[in-house]
Formats: C-alpha cells, sequence, structure tokens
C-alpha cells in the first residue's frame, strides 16, 4: 500500500533511513526531487528530499532527521504501518548537464541528498567529486553508496576525527590549492553549510546551485510558506525550486523565514515528548496541572 513502511532504521546517532512502499512515486522521481507525508492523522506536512529509489520494487528511500514534533512521530513508525500521507515527486528536478568536474556537497540529510545526483552526474559522463560533511566521524553515513558512483570522495569532519577538520567549504579550499578545475558545483545540506559553501565558490566563479529547505505547507505553490528572494525576486521554493543559484539567494531572507518559528516549535516539541514520556497526559499535565494544547 502507498506509504507502507517497509525499513524505518537508524544509520547514525539522530540519522533515520526510511524506505516506503511508493510505487507511483517510484516510477516518476527525478535527481533533486522531494516528497512530502503527514505521519499521522493530527500530523502536519513534511518535506524530504529523494536519497534513492526502486521502481522494480516499488519504493523510495529518505534519510530524516529528529527535529522536532513530526519527525519524532515518524521515528516511532514500525515497518507495516503506513504514513498518513504521501504526495510526490515534487520540486523540479535538478539540471543534470555534461559541465565536466562536479562538486557535490552533502551535510546532514544531504548525505542521502547527494546520492541520485552523484549517480546522474556520473551517467552524464562528468567527474563527480563527493565533500561528505559532519560533526565528528562516526555521523558520516551513505557513504559506500555515493563511493559506488563518485570519482572522488572527501570526508570532512568538524572535530578532524575523520579527513580533512573543518567543514565542506575547507574542502572546498583544499581542492582549489591542488589546482582542480571544478566546472559546477551542487549543496545539499543545512542552511548554513549551504551558504557558506556558496560563498567559497564564489570568488572562483564557479556556478553553483542549492537545494533549498524553505519551510513548506502545501508545496503546490498556493500558501506562500516558502517564498525566497533569489537575484530579488520572489521564487516559491516548492515550485520555483528547491533548487537555486546559490550566488544569488538572499541568505538573510532565509535564515530570518526559517527561524519564524523556532520558539513556537521548541514548546510543541517538549510537550509532544513529555507526553510521550508520560508526564504529560492527554487531558493535561500532571505536574503542572495546565491543560494539553
Ligand atoms: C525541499 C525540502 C527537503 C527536505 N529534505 C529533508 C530530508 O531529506 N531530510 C530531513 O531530515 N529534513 C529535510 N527537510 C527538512 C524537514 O522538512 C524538516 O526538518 C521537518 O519539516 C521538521 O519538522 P518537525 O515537525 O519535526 O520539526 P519542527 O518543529 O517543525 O521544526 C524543527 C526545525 O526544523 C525546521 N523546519 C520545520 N519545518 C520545516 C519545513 N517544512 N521545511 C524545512 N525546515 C523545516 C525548523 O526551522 C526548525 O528549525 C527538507 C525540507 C525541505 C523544504
Ligand atoms: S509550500 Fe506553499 S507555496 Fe510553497
Amino acid at each position: 500500500m502507498k506509504g507502507t513502511i517497509v525499513i524505518n532504521e537508524q544509520v547514525v546517532p539522530n540519522v533515520k533511513r526510511l524506505v516506503l512502499e511508493a510505487p507511483a512515486i517510484a516510477r516518476r522521481a527525478k535527481p533533486g526531487q522531494f516528497v512530502i507525508l503527514i505521519p499521522d492523522a493530527e500530523g502536519e506536512r513534511i518535506p524530504f528530499t529523494l536519497s534513492d529509489w526502486d521502481a522494480s520494487e516499488g519504493t523510495i528511500t529518505i534519510f530524516y532527521l529528529e527535529a522536532g514534533v513530526s519527525t519524532m512521530k515518524l521515528t516511532r513508525l514500525k515497518p507495516g504501518e503506513a504514513v498518513h500521507t504521501l504526495v510526490g515527486p515534487l520540486g523540479k528536478p535538478t539540471e543534470i548537464e555534461k559541465f565536466g568536474t562536479v562538486l557535490l556537497g552533502g551535510g546532514c540529510y544531504g548525505l542521502g541528498g547527494i546520492y541520485p545526483l552523484a549517480r546522474a552526474f556520473k551517467e552524464k559522463g562528468n567527474k563527480v567529486i563527493a565533500l561528505l560533511e559532519a560533526r565528528t566521524s562516526y555521523l558520516i553515513y551513505n557513504e559506500d553508496k555515493i563511493r559506488e558512483v563518485a570519482d572522488e570522495v572527501i570526508i570532512a569532519t568538524a572535530d578532524g576525527s575523520r579527513g580533512v577538520r573543518g567543514h565542506v567549504w575547507e574542502s572546498i579550499k583544499i581542492l582549489e590549492e591542488r589546482g582542480e578545475n571544478i566546472d559546477h558545483a551542487h549543496f545539499v545540506g543545512c542552511t548554513y553549510m549551504m551558504m557558506t559553501s556558496s560563498n567559497a565558490t564564489e570568488p572562483a566563479g564557479i556556478p553553483t546551485v542549492v537545494s533549498l529547505n524553505s519551510l513548506m505547507v502545501d508545496g503546490t505553490g498556493m500558501c506562500g510558506c516558502c517564498r525566497v528572494l533569489v537575484g530579488g525576486e520572489t521564487k516559491f521554493s516548492c515550485v520555483d525550486g528547491p533548487d537555486f543559484d546559490g550566488h544569488l539567494v538572499d541568505w538573510g531572507n532565509v535564515f530570518a523565514r526559517a527561524g519564524a518559528y523556532v520558539a513556537e516549535e521548541n514548546l510543541a516539541y517538549q510537550f509532544h515528548q513529555s507526553r510521550a514520556d508520560g508526564a504529560i497526559k492527554e487531558d493535561g499535565c500532571k505536574n503542572c496541572s495546565k491543560e494539553a494544547v
């Protein structure tokens, strides 16, 4: 059945691999696209990048982090259970051209998200260099899959426990120092990484694409929630993107919009965690007597 969970397993701390039955999405998926799902009947719509798909098996793969209430609900679903709603593929596919040498940088869920890009750019005849970043060595995942399709894989860890000490943007400098001629760059992951990496490629004039992860609601261009400023123009990430020119994105605007509901999100997260742990019952909090919200 569409949306039935095949696998929902932890791959490294706080990152889960979710394989869902979704034959129609698996048949039409293209690199760079995403899906929106609702974990349960009371849940909200959450977008996830397609990290892989198998048309013959009728499945799609997502890597996700527990960030708040909805992703927490998702972590608790088991194989055989189904998410409430699943729609996709959404967004414009990434433009896969023969550029020459393509640099792909991934951090956070982007270690999953760059895999289909690496595969497609390689199939198109490019030399593919993949930069994988994490805080520490044991948070690197999906490396084997990316090595299958990339010409070179560079690991960067913030604590220096493996590979380059630092982040994607520091590794870009190392590539430049060794004289690597990069024709195209694409970054997937947290906003800060995509911004700093775009800043790193700009002086060298390397055309750079980022997969923006703006807040989304409907995912069809109707609500305006995902709007971003790119080159001074308003764009909707869900239908005009999620890929945009990293050198034209107004990053201040992206950060401001992403942080708009952080206080409410944190409150809701703490409340739901407490309820799941039994400290708050459906009808209110047994510690402070406040009613459930
Ligand atoms: C196109 C796209 C692709 C994405 N791909 C992935 C992915 O492959 N794996 C993954 O783990 N995450 C991905 N995200 C981010 C993911 O959608 C959010 O982490 C998720 O919606 C958080 O929901 P929550 O209720 O658990 O947390 P919330 O309590 O809603 O928020 C917790 C944090 O997540 C951020 N966030 C909340 N809602 C969204 C949203 N709709 N879009 C973006 N950020 C949000 C908030 O700014 C906040 O910092 C993607 C987002 C977009 C727009
Ligand atoms: S999410 Fe509503 S317009 Fe993009």
